[in-house]
């Protein structure tokens, strides 16, 4: 389990702090934003894959929340709160929604508990999305997820923090198989690509995180093994059902995107009877 005590370290960037100052939030330090800088600067259109993954992450839980009946969320690298979590888009759609949410930063940890544990029907768990046993049987998940009923588990933008020998798929496949037939699966992630953007920005964070690895559509896919994954497929985030019901849009069908528009992908998978 994560240590619950372990403190916030300003000194050193945080992945938690650089996206939450990409997104134009303030809950980061000089280091972090340093790192940001070096974003914006040297691979200007990073703020836009940090906005575009949002976007689709907001459309994934809308779509959920309005055309599948399930009500309760399971969000794994929650990140810091932003502008609209997990919980207010599904409670917007469907109030009685329950969302746990995971992280293993300390400051995602307290600026968590106090913004997003907002009613009785979210809680914030501090633990590791390397051992999803430990989440599974943590008290609070066992207070929200009722795990005899289909469960929405989101993989928004944190599998690419998991190296390879730790196992990613198996992390995927641990919910599988712990979660019921309608359950659903949301993953977005880093794509490798053949251009040197890509390159470059993954250099960036694995220099300054000391891990993380950017996979191809086919990787990604293979990660969601055993599911049924859903139209569109695996797709660049802005391409994901961009005219769903919930949520900005940021980017759509009708124009070439950008080479950053296709840094992350997102695809939502179902788990069959
Ligand atoms: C890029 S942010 C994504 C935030 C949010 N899911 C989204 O898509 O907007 C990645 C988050 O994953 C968290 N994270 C990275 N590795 C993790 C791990 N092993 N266990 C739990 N959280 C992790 C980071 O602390 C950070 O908050």
């Amino acid at each position: 389990m994560t240590d619950e005590g372990s403190s916030i370290d300003p000194s050193k960037p945080s992945i938690a702090r650089v996206y939450d100052y990409l997104l134009g939030g303030k809950d980061n330090y000089a280091v972090d934003r340093e790192i940001g800088d070096v974003f914006k600067r040297d691979l200007p259109g990073s703020v836009a894959i940090a906005f575009a993954n949002r976007a689709a992450l907001i459309r994934a839980v809308g779509e959920i929340a309005t055309t599948t009946g399930v009500r309760q969320f399971i969000d794994l690298g929650s990140g810091l709160p932003t502008a609209d979590n997990v919980h207010q888009v599904a409670q917007r759609h469907a109030p009685e929604s329950r969302v746990v949410y995971v992280d293993t930063d300390p400051q995602v940890l307290v600026h968590g508990r106090a913004l997003l544990q907002e009613n009785d029907r979210t809680r914030v768990v501090a633990a590791d999305v390397r051992d999803p046993d430990d989440i599974r049987h943590h008290p609070d998940t066992l207070e929200l997820i009722d795990f005899d009923c289909p469960v929405a588990v989101m993989f928004s933008a944190v599998l690419h923090h998991v190296n390879d020998e730790e196992d990613p798929a198996a992390i995927v496949r641990y919910w599988r198989d712990h979660v019921p037939a309608g359950s659903y699966f949301f993953v977005s992630h880093f794509r490798s690509g053949d251009n040197p953007e890509t390159a470059e920005a993954e250099g960036v964070l694995q220099q300054t995180f000391g891990r993380g690895r950017w996979r191809t559509d086919e990787e990604i896919e293979s990660l969601l093994d055993g599911l049924e994954i859903l139209d569109p497929g695996i797709v660049p985030a802005p391409l994901w059902r961009p005219d769903a019901v919930a949520g900005p849009q940021h980017g759509s069908g009708e124009r070439e995107l950008t080479v950053w528009e296709r840094l992350i992908a997102a695809g939502l998978a179902r788990k069959s009877g």
